[in-house]
């Protein structure tokens, strides 16, 4: 019989903490809402004594989503306790996640204190955090470089404290498979009331190790993952909850476990995070790249062709990708569109109207899906129908292309016409007109070629100082008419943010990539985050 592992997603607190994978409310809870959907058994909705933002962010996930329990970090002093207690009140189920480190290394040089101090502020923690919730998980920072007896009393003293739930992370991704795996049975075996919490593991991927460290965790007992989706997180960031959900699932007789992770779910979840953080998926990423089931090789193809087997160890169906993704074209209409965003995890007001007939409002606690107003359909069918002139063929990701422009919430600036010459004998110039808090701003601009034109034209008109870190463009689908998708990387102020932009014109894709970054910039500088840095000050 197979054990059920927990998995813990940190998207939205390790995944959003990392440089420019900032998101909004709105978009925070659309993520959550899909997190949902999969049926994550703990969602970490953030950090909230880190910011208003973070704090207003976890409790509307707490008052808005239903299903599993939402979490909130905190370090172990008492104000970060009361705060994410705060935070998480109206949740159905909410968790306390404190951390505090037990390395030498971060005693000596970043906390200034002995392991005695260390070992009753984590207790003191715990037992407060109790006093909010009778479910409290406790970290032990950089556990893997922790000495393995003191980390042991620190176990066992959380333990007895009243902490449900034991986190050992690899915080800097240093651990081995083999001695990370040895490192869990040793708390197994040494931690005399161990048997009373749940044993977690948290790893980064430094060493591009963190999945294959958390499911040796597995083999030694842990039952809970933590994870972020597409593998987000601070510098090489998380484990990718895509890649430890299928391995379980593909090799669950090896590993006598499973997750309760509803795997269809898993592309929706993917593109859904890439849309909104701007940050991209590498081609050969496994379960959710480009290329992860395209078999390209002659012997494979010949070999998939007679027998999907020989080639194939799960089905692109069993990740929530469409056997074919050739969906629609000119002809379709809006009927065939509405069912396509439906097949795609969306829904309208109807079809919740007919879950609860006579009520005006949704309750916001049976909002699982991304709901779509008919207000927005009718510009997404406008778009659709735009698109579909320039393009034979409309893929699923062009649709996503199309929707999260939508969901592209609280716009400052807002793109209304790019005129572009350029060309081999031409000097390129842009003219560019920018809705700005309603208002609008046209001006013209020259640069070294169209792209450039046009960005430093926008940047006139907003009178930005950011840096531009990093300028990508691919093509979303196949094909000379593709869709092109930019993403950008600006930095102002210490704030780094990504924008993303799509369009058949890469100029036009440019431009919304940069627009949408600046919008980010300005979400940020008013949300008025602390960065931990700063709060360690
Ligand atoms: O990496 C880490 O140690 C963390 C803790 C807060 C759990 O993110
Ligand atoms: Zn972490």
């Amino acid at each position: 019989m197979s054990r059920i592992i927990k998995i813990f997603d940190t998207t939205l607190r390790d995944g959003e903490q990392s440089p420019g994978c900032s998101m909004n409310i709105d978009e925070k809870l659309m993520v959550a809402r899909q997190l949902a959907r999969m049926k994550v058994d703990i969602i970490e909705a953030g950090f909230p004594i880190a910011s208003e933002g973070d704090f207003e962010a976890v409790k509307r996930i707490a008052q808005e989503v239903s299903g599993p329990v939402i979490c909130a970090l905190a370090r172990t002093t008492d104000k970060d306790i009361d705060r994410a207690a705060e935070a998480i009140k109206p949740a159905e189920r909410g968790r306390i996640h404190t951390f505090l480190a037990t390395s030498d290394i971060h005693l000596k040089f970043k906390l200034r204190k002995d392991r005695n101090q260390v070992l009753d502020m984590a207790v003191a923690a715990v037992k407060r955090a109790r006093k909010y919730t009778g479910d409290v998980e406790f970290s032990a920072e950089d556990a893997t470089r922790s000495d393995i007896d003191y980390l042991c009393k620190v176990v066992e003293a959380a333990i007895s404290a009243g902490a449900t739930t034991i986190n050992i992370p690899d915080t800097v991704g240093y651990a081995i498979p083999q001695e990370y795996a040895e490192r869990i049975k040793n708390l197994f075996d040494r931690v005399p009331n161990i048997d009373k919490a749940v044993i977690s593991v948290h790893c980064h991927n430094d060493l591009g190790l963190a999945v294959s460290n958390s499911l040796a965790a597995v083999l030694s007992g842990a039952g809970q993952i933590e994870c972020t989706i597409n593998g987000i997180g601070e510098r090489a960031g998380n484990a990718a909850m895509e890649e430890i959900v299928m391995a379980l699932r593909t090799r669950e007789p090896y590993f006598e476990a499973r997750t309760n992770i509803v795997t269809e779910e898993i592309m929706a979840a993917s593109r859904l995070v890439r849309n909104v953080t701007g940050m991209t998926v590498q081609a050969n990423k496994a379960i959710v790249g480009a290329n992860a089931f395209a078999h390209e090789s002659g012997i494979h193809q010949d070999g998939f062709l007679k027998e999907k087997s020989t080639y194939e160890i799960m089905t692109p169906e069993s990740v929530g990708l469409a056997q074919s993704s050739l969906v629609l074209g000119k002809h379709s209409g809006r009927h065939a569109l509405r069912e396509r965003y439906r097949q795609l995890g969306y829904a309208f007001f109807e079809d919740y109207a007919m879950i609860h007939p006579g009520e005006k409002e949704p309750r916001e606690r049976d909002l699982t899906k991304h709901i779509v107003t008919e207000e927005q359909f009718e510009r997404i069918f406008e778009r659709f129908k735009k698109l579909a002139d320039q393009k034979k063929d409309i893929f699923d990701d062009d649709l996503e292309a199309l929707i999260a422009e939508e969901f592209r919430v609280s716009d400052v600036y807002e793109l209304k016409k790019l005129y572009v010459v350029g060309g081999t004998d031409a000097k390129p110039q842009a003219d560019v007109e920018l809705k700005i808090n309603g208002r609008s701003r046209k001006k013209t601009g020259t640069g070294d070629g169209p792209v450039d034109a046009t960005l430093k034209t926008i940047a006139k008109i907003t009178r930005t100082e950011s840096l531009m870190l990093a300028y990508e463009v691919k093509a979303i689908t196949g094909g000379t008419d593709a869709q092109g998708e930019v993403v950008v990387r600006l930095r102002e102020d210490n704030f780094t943010v990504m924008g993303q932009g799509s369009d058949t014109d890469i100029i036009v894709a440019s431009a919304k990539a940069y627009i949408n970054a600046l919008n980010k910039l300005v979400y940020l500088k008013k949300r008025g985050e602390k960065t931990v840095e700063k709060m360690c000050e």
